[in-house]
């Protein structure tokens, strides 16, 4: 699996330091709030484990689950919900915690529907950014990397739902996916 991996722009160690300067801030942030933390799956996994153990705060951890790729390497903009949150956000201070942010599709289209279910706030905590990608204006509030435009995987991040497992974030050899 790492043979598909033509270049790290993440190692374990840089990861950590992310979540635990990123889970910092948060605390210091979120201090007097309530904070429910909102994981989108499945890429968010290891980070919402990582980070949210390095927030010193009581709060609140949900998921849901939405899609837009299919399986390839390009964000369809169709975002769709395959898994629903298992509680209200009305009048919570939400803090969703992402893989990356690429076009941004996914994370404006959930910010507003969070908002019109009536939470008080939405941001996000994202490990890596990808500006270059966007469609929409939008700048996350806690960024771990910003990373050129290039298709990375590992560290909950997939290649039709592989390589998640990697402990690192790397570019994944346009080979696998170049057919
Ligand atoms: P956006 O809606 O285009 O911002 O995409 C957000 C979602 O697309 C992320 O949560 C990822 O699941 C996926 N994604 C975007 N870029 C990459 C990438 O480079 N590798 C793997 N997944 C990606």
């Amino acid at each position: 699996m790492k043979n598909d991996i033509i270049e790290i722009l993440l190692t374990e160690q840089e990861i950590n330091e992310i979540a635990n300067k990123m889970g910092k801030q948060i605390t210091e942030d979120y201090k007097d709030k309530d904070l429910l933390l909102v994981g989108l799956l499945k890429g968010c996994v290891p980070f919402m484990a990582d980070l949210s153990r390095n927030i010193d705060l009581k709060l609140d951890i949900a998921y849901m689950a939405v899609s837009s790729y299919h399986g390839g390497i390009n964000s369809s903009g169709d975002i769709k919900i395959k898994m629903d949150l298992d509680m209200s956000v009305k009048g919570r201070n939400v803090l969703i915690v992402e893989d990356i942010v690429d076009t941004a599709n996914t994370i404006v289209t959930v910010t507003e529907l969070l908002i019109h279910r009536g939470a008080k706030s939405v941001k996000i905590a994202t490990l890596l950014d990808k500006p270059a990608g966007r469609q929409k204006v939008y700048v996350p509030a806690y960024i771990g990397k910003t990373i050129p435009k290039a298709f990375v995987v590992g560290y909950g991040l997939d290649y039709d739902e592989k390589y998640r497992n990697l402990p690192f974030v790397g570019i994944l050899d346009p080979k696998v996916y170049i057919k």
